[in-house]
């Protein structure tokens, strides 16, 4: 049995903290003691763990050797991670990341566990595990059996992604816009967190555009897939921000080297690890961001045989990208940690 840990949060009052403490809490993981971490504008707030109130602290250099910190999760953004995650790994803490900062850093492991799990093995080189971008991950998740059985050459996605994923603002800013709407306002609505109002609106663009006019989020996708399959993969994606509060939708065709049964796709998705088939298109069921928020599973459906090529396959999957694209995939990653270094 693994020792209990004592656990730093730091973006503790953020979308993807707080949700860490309630996957904690849900998976059952030994802890020991919770140390919530946030800026100086959080410090004295409280955060909630199995009905217990914990004082939020401010982040420092030293709060992690203070506490005698084993794991930290960071989920307070690239420019944090980037000038405390060493403070976490001198303390000796091994520090799971959920922001895009050392993602790509060839010494760091980037895992999903039902992927990947072996590359945690690596974290002794630089003391960090990272958390791949959410889209990233439930579309890894669904990949990963089929490549498996089908031997995958190409994917091409388009997302439809849920205010949330820009945090705690994200969704304010949608359901502010919504107000706007009703008080027949919303031609004065100013977007701030969002490049134009998301309400009643579709907008290609998550994260900046790259001089390929991909935008960044697109490139994650791209790179973070390759990494974490250990596969040279063609891979397109088209990222969009939808007016959904909670998870984030996509629409996936996988182009296989072997000929694809959809029959025998499903069969493989029902037994995958984290993965749910809710796929019966005569009774009108088919997974859609309310079925899936606040859950721990990828959800796939409208599984199909492309019309004019045998190698092709199409489906729809959803997720909660707070908790599977971030906060669950963390707490399994720190599962599969405690496992391989306890056995
Ligand atoms: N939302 C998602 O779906 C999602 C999914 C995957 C990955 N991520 C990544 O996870 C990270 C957090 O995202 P989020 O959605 O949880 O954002 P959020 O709701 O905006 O929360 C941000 C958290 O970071 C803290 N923070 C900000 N600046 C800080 C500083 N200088 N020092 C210490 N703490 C600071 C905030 O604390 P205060 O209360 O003090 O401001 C808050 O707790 C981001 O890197 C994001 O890209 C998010």
């Amino acid at each position: 049995m693994p020792k209990k840990q004592k656990i730093a949060i730091v973006g503790a009052t953020g979308a993807v903290g707080e949700e860490i403490l309630n996957v904690l809490d849900e998976l059952d993981f030994p802890v020991e003691s919770i140390l919530p971490l946030a800026s100086a504008k959080s410090a004295g707030s409280e955060v909630e763990f199995k009905g217990k109130f914990y004082k939020v602290k401010e982040l420092t250099d030293t709060v992690f050797k203070e506490n005698c910190v084993d794991i930290a999760f960071f989920s307070a953004g690239g420019s944090v991670s980037e000038k405390y995650a060493k403070f976490a790994v001198q303390a000796g803490a091994l520090v799971i990341d959920n922001t895009s900062h050392f993602r790509m850093q060839e010494d760091v492991p980037l895992v999903v566990p039902e992927c990947n799990s072996e590359d945690i093995k690596k974290w002794k080189k630089t003391g960090i595990v990272a958390n791949p971008n959410c889209s990233t991950i439930q579309m890894v998740q669904v990949l990963k059996p089929l490549d498996e059985a089908f031997d995958l050459k190409r994917v091409d996605v388009s997302t439809y992604q849920a205010a949330s994923g820009a945090g705690k603002e994200g969704m304010q800013e949608l359901v502010q816009a919504m107000q706007s709407f009703f008080a027949f306002k919303l031609d004065e609505f100013e977007a701030e967190v969002f490049p134009y109002t998301l309400a009643l609106n579709l907008i290609p663009q998550i994260d900046v555009f790259m001089d390929n006019d991909y935008t960044k989020e697109e490139l994650k996708m791209i790179n973070e897939t390759q990494k974490i399959l250990h596969k040279n993969l063609e891979i397109s994606a088209t990222c969009v921000r939808v007016p959904v509060l909670r998870s984030h939708s996509e629409a996936i065709t996988m182009h296989f080297k072997k000929e694809i049964d959809p029959k025998k796709a499903r069969e493989i998705l029902k037994k995958a690890p984290s993965i749910v088939v809710v796929d019966d298109t005569k009774n009108k069921k088919y997974p859609m961001p309310l079925m899936a928020s606040d859950t721990n599973e990828t959800y796939v459906g409208r599984i199909r045989a492309d019309m004019y090529d045998k190698t092709i396959l199409h489906l729809w999957c959803v997720a909660d990208q707070i908790r599977v694209g971030a906060a669950t995939n963390a707490v399994r990653i720190a599962q599969k940690w405690l496992q391989l270094e306890y056995k």
